[in-house]
């Protein structure tokens, strides 16, 4: 179906925890990215506790992709999360290795594109924008790009010069990208409306502030009892439904109808 980015402004609202949660609850192959330039990767020390050792990350892709192997290498790179239907591109070890990424991110990003054909969606975690290395480029390749945030001034004051400059990007590369919000935690103190109103963009879904399950994303926790059914775990599948259907409308709006053609 599409490439998702999610990635964010300030703070540390949940981008890693949401981008595994969605992975975790989507209903389809996915190929998880861990794209954040901080490094070390926070869902093999995270989720999987350490306890899953790949021998592949995303340096590895950088090296062969000098060699012109980077198609080849993409699923060699990946491991599949145990007892599910998602596969991990785990980051780098170190943010030092993060400016050797920069020329993957461009290529890498049309080798994403590349596996819609194979039926696998991918979601990947941008981390915070504007680190050296941040993989803008996936940025704006993105069928949808959401900037994750909580819902109080601090995080506002920090979004709203982001949008603007991720808004005026995806108008330079045509549009065929689109931004939209990742609440974490609505109504505190903001709505969605709210926030909506003052970013100036649209809010495209609002996850539960949930502890006790955003530990067993973030950190490995054991699920709390009725995990499946906890305001996080359902806000994660609604906010699928909507990244989904935010996607099919934007591909809509792209088809330009042949002159002369039944709309
Ligand atoms: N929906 C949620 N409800 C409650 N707590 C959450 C939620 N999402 C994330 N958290 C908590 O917020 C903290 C930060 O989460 P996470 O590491 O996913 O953020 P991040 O934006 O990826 O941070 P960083 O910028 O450091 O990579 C964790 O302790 C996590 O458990
Ligand atoms: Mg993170």
């Amino acid at each position: 179906m599409a490439l998702i980015v999610l990635a964010s402004a300030s703070g540390s609202p949940g981008v890693t925890a949401s981008a595994l949660g969605l992975a975790l609850t989507w209903d389809a192959p996915v190929l998880l990215v861990e794209a954040d330039p901080t490094g070390g990767s926070s869902i093999l020390a995270g989720y999987l506790r350490g306890r899953t050792t790949p021998t592949d990350s995303l340096i590895d892709l950088a090296l062969a992709h000098r060699q012109g192997l980077l198609s080849e290498a993409l699923p060699e790179a990946t491991v599949t999360i145990e007892d599910t239907q998602v596969s991990l591109l785990p980051g780098t070890r170190s943010h030092t290795q993060a400016r050797s990424l920069v020329p993957l991110w461009q290529p890498l990003a049309a080798a994403l594109k590349g596996l819609e054909r194979t039926g696998q969606d991918v979601i990947v975690d941008a981390g915070r924008l504007g680190l050296a290395g941040s993989p803008e480029p996936l940025l704006y390749a993105a069928d949808l790009c959401l900037l994750t945030m909580r819902s109080d001034l601090v995080a506002l004051s920090g979004a709203r010069s982001w949008v603007e400059t991720l808004q005026a990007g995806f108008e330079g590369v045509g549009g065929s990208s689109s931004l939209g919000i990742l609440m974490v935690g609505e109504n505190d103190p903001y709505t969605a409306g709210e926030v909506h109103k003052v970013l100036r963009a649209p809010v495209t879904a609002s996850l539960a502030w949930d502890e006790p399950a955003a530990r067993v994303f973030a950190k490995g926790g054991s699920a709390p009892r009725r995990f499946d059914g906890s305001a996080l775990v359902r806000s994660l599948k609604a906010a699928h439904a909507a990244i989904t259907s935010t996607v099919t409308a934007n591909r809509a709006d792209l088809v330009v109808p042949v002159v002369g053609s039944p709309v």
